[in-house]
């Protein structure tokens, strides 16, 4: 069994030590985390904090397993940028001859301008502006993946207006299939937003199948995200495969299938999908169709390979909670306000016989919302220690905004050692034009 970003040995059986959940971090005898073998103080020190950073090795272990699931098919993998836009994250990324799957004229910049080249992307989206459509077509992007007729008819107009002859599409197909995931990540049931209801996709194709401006070549589809159990790719890849034997038993060319992404991570002690099973059903439905297929996975790569560190602001005593304020808030990230999520929460330093407490993780901004865990049960911590966030790579940074006009947290990325400071710290005043 594989499963990503997660120690094999569970550490916290226990309960006694913290669970780890990235390879690259780890408790050395001095009681101090390590992050890709740099001291978590030391990067704090270094660098100020809040702090990302992201490990290279991380990122190269979990492509790896990733790569080596679907490495009996005829594939391709595009990193969802939107999981991470870091451009030295993307930019190991088209080293390793990754393409990208973006979702904005802004991810295709951010992806050509890290080396991704523009025949490796892919446009996916529900909300395609006319300005976004015509910059993929002139940067000749690999494909759209369109999600309605009428986004066709738009780049019919645009393909006519322009003459530009030569595109690739691929039909999202939404296949009404519940992910199990938080249903603001949930994307595959006809009431969500996403997609051609699979129901209306071979009238798409009979209306546009002939024409000299784009071709209709491919399938994709993508039912949510952070999944953790195999049933619901289950179904939809079953439904994918009658749709596309249909398909093709009546003339139509079915070159590509994306599958999205989706899969899930570890952030406690839930368990997620085994690599294996995955393969397993892919080989399945896709095995003999002669098709090449296409993956767009985000956090499955990254989210283990990052982590925020942040430093204690306060410790206040309340009349129900202790609570820990850190220099991180929602606006650096905002998973747990967001979908109530999890994430490990770790001291940078373990000091041996600490007494353990329960406290309320909290950010500085102005919202109860603002809460990083609520009855953690930590070693005693104190004003100007600092605590690890853990598995933040994924959907950390990239939605972090300047709300309470706080600039978001400072990132850094590791590789071999080498510690790269990564990004401009733009004030919110720098942000608006002079007054
Ligand atoms: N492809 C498409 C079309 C997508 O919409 C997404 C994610 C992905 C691929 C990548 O999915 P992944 O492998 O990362 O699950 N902000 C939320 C997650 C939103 C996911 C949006 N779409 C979170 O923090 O959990």
């Amino acid at each position: 069994m594989i499963t990503l970003g997660i120690k094999r040995i569970q550490i916290n059986k226990m309960k006694k030590k913290p669970q780890i959940f990235s390879n690259s971090l780890s408790y050395k005898k001095n009681g101090l985390l390590y992050f890709d073998n740099i001291s978590c103080l030391d990067l704090a020190k270094s660098f100020g904090t809040p702090l990302y950073c992201y490990s290279a090795n991380e990122i190269r272990n979990n492509l790896e397993i990733f790569k080596k699931s679907i490495s009996p098919f005829k594939s391709s993998i595009f990193f969802a940028v939107k999981s991470n836009f870091n451009p030295l994250v993307l930019s190991l990324f088209a080293k390793e001859g990754i393409g990208a799957d973006v979702v904005s004229k802004g991810e295709i910049e951010m992806a050509l301008s890290s080396g991704i080249k523009s025949e490796n992307i892919v446009f996916s989206g529900v909300g395609k502006s006319e300005e976004d459509l015509l910059f993929a077509i002139k940067k000749k992007i690999f494909q759209i993946n369109v999600e309605s007729y009428e986004e066709i008819e738009d780049i019919l107009k645009i393909q006519q207006k322009y003459k530009k002859k030569k595109l690739n599409i691929s039909l999202r197909v939404n296949p009404d299939v519940d992910a199990n995931t938080h249903k603001k990540i949930s994307t595959g049931k006809f009431e969500d937003k996403f997609g051609i209801p699979i129901t209306r996709i071979s009238k798409i194709f009979d209306k546009f199948n002939q024409n000299d401006y784009f071709k209709i070549n491919g399938l994709a589809v993508h039912i949510g995200s952070q999944i953790t159990h195999i049933k619901p790719f289950d179904v939809a890849f079953r439904k994918l495969r009658d749709l596309t034997i249909s398909l093709k038993s009546l003339g139509y060319q079915i070159e590509k299938i994306d599958l999205g992404g989706g899969i899930g991570i570890v952030y406690s002690d839930n368990n997620t999908i085994d690599f294996d099973e995955y393969q397993k059903i892919i080989s399945k439905y896709f095995g003999d169709l002669d098709v090449k297929l296409l993956f767009e996975p985000g956090r499955s790569l990254i989210g283990s390979a990052g982590i925020l560190i942040c430093k204690i602001i306060r410790v206040k005593k309340g009349e129900k909670n202790n609570f820990l304020i850190i220099d991180g808030g929602m606006n650096d990230l905002i998973r747990p306000s967001m979908y109530d999520s999890y994430h490990e929460i770790l001291p940078a330093k373990i000091t041996k016989d600490e007494k353990k407490v329960f406290y309320k993780i909290v950010g500085p901004i102005c919202e109860t919302g603002d809460s990083f865990g609520r009855k953690r049960k930590i070693q005693t911590l104190r004003k100007d220690d600092y605590v690890v966030i853990c598995s933040t790579g994924a959907y950390g940074s990239s939605m972090s905004s300047y709300y309470n006009c706080r600039v978001p947290a400072n990132e850094i990325f590791i590789d071999k050692k080498k510690v790269l400071p990564t990004k401009k710290m733009l004030h919110p005043k720098d942000l608006y034009l002079k007054i």
